[in-house]
C-alpha cells in the first residue's frame, strides 16, 4: 500500500499530491499570476515563485491526505521537460526530503504523466490506446502500449496547440494564459463565422504556425477597415479559432486510430481541458463507436496528482533513482 508524495514544478504551477495506494488523496496547485502582466510565463520570475510555494504546497497536501509525512514511502518529482530553473526547485526539494526521510526517489516524464492522468479514478482506458496530448509547449499523438511504453506517433513541427491558443488570445488583446478565455468567449460566439486555413503537413505530424500567422493578418486587415472590429466580434473570432485548432488536431487522431485499430482514445494536457475539443472528441467516438477518454478538469492542466500516480506504478516495478539525478529541460521518453 506505497504512499506517495507527488512533486510538479516544470512550468508555472507549483503542485503537490499524496497517493495512498494509487488513489490520489490531495492535489494542491498553486498558481502563479505574476506571468499576467507579462503575456507569457517568465522563467526567472517562476523559480522564485516556485521556491516560496513548494514548502506551504507539499504541507497543505500532506494535511489534506490526512497521513504523517513519515507514511510517505517514496516521493516521486517531474524530472523534465520543462523550464530548468523550475524544475531544479521541485527536484531539489524532492532530493532533500528523501534523503531526510530515508525514503526513494522516483523520476517522472511530465508528458507521461499527462497520459497516466487516465489512471486516477475508475474510468480507465485500456491498453493500448492513443492519447492526443496537447498542452503550451506539446502537441503529440502517442500510442500508449502500457504504462511506461509509450511511442509518439506524430507531433508538432512548430507550434503547440496550447501556443496557438495563447499566441490568439494575444492578438486579440487577452491576458495570459489565454486558452481558457478563448473557450470562454467560443461559447457564445459562431464556430462558422470566419474561415481559417488547415495546415496540410505529412503523415500524424501537426504545425500551428501558419495559423497564427493567418489569424494575425486577418485581425490586422480587418482592424484597419474597422478599428472596433475585435471587440465587435469577439466571440465570432474565438469560436472560429477554437473551431479550426480542434479540426486539424481531431482529423489526425482520427486518421491514427483507424490505421492503428484503435478504439480508446484519450485527451491530456492543459488544452484537453477545452470544451470545444472535448465535446469534439466525444462526438467522433461516438460516431465511431469508440470509446472516449476525457480528464477531469483538475488533472488537465499541470498537477502534481499525475506525478504521482505515474510514481505509485514506478514504485510498484521498482524504478527508482540516486541522488545524482538531475532534472532535464528537454526529457524524451
Ligand atoms: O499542460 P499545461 O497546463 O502546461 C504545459 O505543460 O504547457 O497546458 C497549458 C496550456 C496553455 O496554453 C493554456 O492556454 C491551455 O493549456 N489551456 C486551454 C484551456 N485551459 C488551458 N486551452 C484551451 N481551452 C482551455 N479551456
Ligand atoms: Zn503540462
Amino acid at each position: 500500500m506505497p504512499v506517495i508524495l507527488g512533486i510538479e514544478s516544470s512550468c508555472d504551477e507549483t503542485s503537490a499530491s499524496v497517493c495512498v495506494d494509487g488513489e490520489i488523496r490531495s492535489n494542491v496547485i498553486a498558481n502563479q499570476t505574476i506571468h499576467e502582466a507579462y503575456g507569457g510565463v517568465v522563467p526567472e520570475l517562476a523559480s522564485r515563485v516556485h521556491q516560496q510555494n513548494i514548502i506551504p504546497a507539499v504541507q497543505q497536501a500532506i494535511l489534506n491526505a490526512k497521513v504523517s509525512k513519515n507514511d510517505i514511502d517514496a516521493v516521486a518529482f517531474t524530472r523534465g521537460p520543462g523550464l530548468l530553473g523550475s524544475l531544479l526547485v521541485g527536484v531539489s526539494f524532492a532530493k532533500a526530503f528523501a534523503l531526510a526521510q530515508d525514503i526513494p526517489l522516483i523520476e517522472v516524464n511530465h508528458m507521461q504523466a499527462h497520459v497516466l492522468a487516465h489512471f486516477i479514478g475508475k474510468h480507465k482506458p485500456s491498453f493500448p490506446f492513443l492519447c492526443l496530448t496537447v498542452s503550451g509547449g506539446h502537441t503529440q499523438i502517442v500510442l500508449v502500449k502500457d504504462y511506461f511504453d509509450m511511442k509518439i506517433i506524430g507531433q508538432t513541427q512548430d507550434d503547440a496547440a496550447g501556443e496557438a491558443m495563447d499566441k490568439t488570445s494575444k492578438i486579440l488583446g487577452l491576458p495570459y494564459p489565454g486558452g481558457p478565455l478563448i473557450d470562454k468567449y467560443a461559447r457564445q460566439g459562431n464556430p462558422d463565422a470566419y474561415k481559417f486555413p488547415e495546415p496540410q503537413i505529412p503523415g500524424y505530424n501537426f504545425s500551428f504556425s501558419g495559423l497564427k500567422t493567418a489569424i494575425l493578418y486577418f485581425i490586422r486587415d480587418n482592424e484597419a477597415k474597422n478599428p472596433d472590429f475585435i471587440k465587435e466580434n469577439l466571440p465570432d473570432i474565438c469560436a472560429s479559432v477554437e473551431k479550426r485548432i480542434v479540426t486539424i488536431l481531431l482529423n489526425k487522431f482520427k486518421r491514427a486510430a483507424q490505421e492503428y485499430n484503435i478504439k480508446d482514445l484519450a485527451l491530456a494536457g492543459g488544452v484537453s481541458a477545452n470544451t470545444g475539443l472535448r465535446e469534439g472528441l466525444q462526438q467522433l467516438c461516438l460516431q465511431q463507436g469508440w470509446n472516449s477518454f476525457v480528464p477531469n478538469f483538475e488533472y488537465c492542466t499541470d498537477n502534481a496528482a499525475m506525478i504521482a500516480i505515474a510514481g505509485h506504478y514506478k514504485f510498484l516495478s521498482g524504478e527508482f533513482v540516486g541522488q545524482e539525478v538531475a532534472p532535464m529541460a528537454r526529457m524524451p521518453f
